[in-house]
């Protein structure tokens, strides 16, 4: 029990960016040394949102292990050829280098793969809101044609027949095998793809000097003319809510009006996040802006004109050396995968098997 208590304490360092690891060990790794790593992290202090992890039980950190095999898992697939990490590639912010991604049969996604980043602090699921927990969500690409195609049924089935699988989830949870610990476990994983540290945060919480000059113009550019704050807002640079910016309008599909059938609604699509953009183009709902400066230039020339067009879209002026600020400064929201950090994957592989505290 004391060897778990500690084992999980560092894994709570790791992902409070090793604030208390650097307080138990007398000679911390190089990359964990740096100055930012002991600013308080809280959710209070943070712009980053960091969660509190200090309270998770081993079991909950087998809950979020488990959750990462079924992500990385194309057995959840009918024909074993797709996982979820086929869309939502970690090496693309969890988003995909394709326009729209292809799951079995190579099966077009009818739009991009939204990265999943920072979803511990969404509200609401899919470029139109149509879900709203990550658990809800979990369970539904399992069996939608052009993603893994299969059925839960048959996921569960193979689960329980599976040695490996069983024990995991019996360790996991109480009651072993059912949808919604399959549900759970995927969700649980997905909260735990924290990105942050980004030079951005260093800047902003810990006055870090490590923007370039075109960086720091580009903040302010987004914090004032650019106006990309009023959506791209809070710990996760997005408001969690549906605007119509005129992307392929008229070529596009309606978006939040055709879930919520509200006319107003039409061409709306929720804010992505703007973390790790550098990683997650093609860029919006169809992914049909590739550069992030093409993007800049579609804001600046005031989105695409529609009767529906959100009222903070409107053209802004940039000079060229303005648009590239701006996208300096996107490139400069790159951050760390806390879930990436090796020393918590040697942690969190430590605590398999050591049940309840
Ligand atoms: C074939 C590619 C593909 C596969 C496979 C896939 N996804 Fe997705 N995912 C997408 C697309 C496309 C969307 C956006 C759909 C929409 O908004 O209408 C999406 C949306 C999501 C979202 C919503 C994120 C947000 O910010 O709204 C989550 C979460 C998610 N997927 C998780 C998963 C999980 C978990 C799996 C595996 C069980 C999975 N995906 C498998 C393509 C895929
Ligand atoms: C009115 C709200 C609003 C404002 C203002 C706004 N955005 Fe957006 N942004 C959105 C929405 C909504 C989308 C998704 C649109 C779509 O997919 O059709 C988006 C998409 C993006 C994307 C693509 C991200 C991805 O993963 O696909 C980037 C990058 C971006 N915006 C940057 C900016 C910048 C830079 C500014 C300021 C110049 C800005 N935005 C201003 C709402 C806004």
């Amino acid at each position: 029990m004391i060897v778990s208590r500690i084992l999980i304490s560092c894994f709570c360092c790791n992902i409070v960016l090793a604030s208390c690891l650097m307080a138990q060990e007398s000679s911390p790794p190089a990359d964990l040394s740096h100055p930012f790593l002991q600013v308080d992290l809280s959710p209070k202090a943070s712009p980053v949102g960091i969660p509190k992890v200090e309270t998770l039980s081993p079991k909950q950190l087998q809950i979020v292990n488990l959750g990462r095999k079924l992500f990385f898992d194309p057995a959840l697939s009918v024909d074993g050829s797709t996982s979820c990490a086929t869309c939502h590639r970690p090496e693309h912010g969890f988003s995909s280098p394709l326009k729209l991604p292809t799951g079995v049969a190579d099966r077009e996604a009818k739009r991009h793969a939204p990265a999943i980043l920072n979803r511990h602090l969404g509200s609401i699921q899919f470029w139109d809101g149509r879900m709203e927990t990550l658990e809800e969500q979990a369970l539904q690409p399992i069996e939608t044609e052009n993603e893994l195609a299969n059925s839960i049924e048959a996921v569960l089935k193979m689960l329980a027949e599976s040695d490996e699988y069983k024990k995991a989830f019996d360790a996991a949870f109480d009651d072993g095998v059912t949808k919604q610990n399959l549900a759970k476990a995927i969700a649980n994983f997905e909260r735990a793809l924290i990105t942050a540290e980004s030079p951005i945060d260093r800047f902003v919480t810990a006055r870090e000097s490590v923007l370039t000059k075109s960086q720091r113009q580009g903040l302010w550019l987004y914090e004032s003319k650019g106006g990309c704050w009023q959506c791209h807002t809070g710990q996760n640079y997005a408001d969690e809510k549906f605007h119509n910016t005129g992307v392929s309008w008229g070529v596009g599909d309606l978006g939040r009006s055709e879930h919520t059938g509200d006319e107003s609604h039409t061409g709306q699509f929720k804010t992505p996040t703007l973390r790790n953009a550098a990683l997650t183009g093609p860029y919006m709902h169809d992914g049909s802006i590739k550069t992030l400066r093409e993007v800049v230039e579609f804001y600046n020339q005031g989105g695409t004109e529609n009767p529906y067009l959100d009222a903070k879209i409107k053209p802004l002026n940039l000079t060229e050396q303005e648009i590239d600020d701006l996208v300096e400064f996107l490139k400069a929201l790159e951050g760390r995968y806390i879930w990436e950090n090796p020393k918590q994957a040697e942690v969190v592989g430590d605590l398999e098997g050591s049940g309840e505290e």
